[in-house]
């Protein structure tokens, strides 16, 4: 329980940390989020997904938070394939990343990767590429 009484100062902590700082904090943790990949909106309101992401992703809360309604919207792949950065595809890897950037701030560790893949999967047919012009720029791993 004191865990989540942490996690619930440093939730309020950082909202104070955006509250005083403006539009470009210099205080905070690097937020990247390019909204070509993500578009305008997140699965939620952003101040309710900034204060209780963990909620709809922890296995263990599924029976207090959201009991039958989860659905792909909260899947942890639907959060990668808006976060994940354009450079690599992934939510993890340096502080610029979307989950570790404001995690390393929050000093919140994540151990969800060594099961999910922290990768955006290549998008399908409705990708803006053709398949053809994906495997030729396929260097990328
Ligand atoms: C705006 C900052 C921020 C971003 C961005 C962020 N998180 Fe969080 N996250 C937090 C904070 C702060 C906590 C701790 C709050 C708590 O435990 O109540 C947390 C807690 C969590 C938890 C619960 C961890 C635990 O052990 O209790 C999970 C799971 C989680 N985040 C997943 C993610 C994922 C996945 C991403 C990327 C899609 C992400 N977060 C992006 C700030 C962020
Ligand atoms: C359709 C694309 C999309 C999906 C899917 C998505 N997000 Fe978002 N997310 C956004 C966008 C765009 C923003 C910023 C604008 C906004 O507030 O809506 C955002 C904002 C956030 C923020 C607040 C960041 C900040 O500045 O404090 C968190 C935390 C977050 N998302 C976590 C998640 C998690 C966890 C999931 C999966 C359950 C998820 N998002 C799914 C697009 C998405
Ligand atoms: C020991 C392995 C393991 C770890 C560690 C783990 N999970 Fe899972 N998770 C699973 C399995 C297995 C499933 C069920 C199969 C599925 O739906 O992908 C699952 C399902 C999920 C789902 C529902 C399906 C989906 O894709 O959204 C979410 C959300 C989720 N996990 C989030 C997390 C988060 C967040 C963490 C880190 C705090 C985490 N998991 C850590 C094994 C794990």
């Amino acid at each position: 329980m004191w865990k989540w009484t942490v996690g619930i100062i440093a939730v309020l902590c950082l909202s104070i940390a955006y509250a005083t700082s403006s539009s470009a904090p210099s205080v905070g943790p690097k937020i990247v989020i390019d909204k070509s990949r993500a578009g305008d909106r997140c699965v939620e309101d952003e101040d309710f997904m900034r204060r209780n992401h963990m909620k709809l992703l922890m296995h263990q809360r599924d029976e207090t938070m959201h009991k039958g309604i989860r659905t792909e919207k909260y899947s942890l792949k639907n959060c990668i394939s808006c976060h994940a950065s354009t450079k690599d595809d992934r939510v993890i890897g340096s502080d610029e990343h979307f989950c570790q950037g404001c995690h390393t701030y929050a000093s919140v560790k994540l151990d969800c990767w060594e099961c999910h893949a922290n990768k955006a999967r290549p998008k399908a047919a409705t990708a803006t590429l053709p398949a053809a012009t994906e495997s030729v720029a396929g260097e990328k791993k």
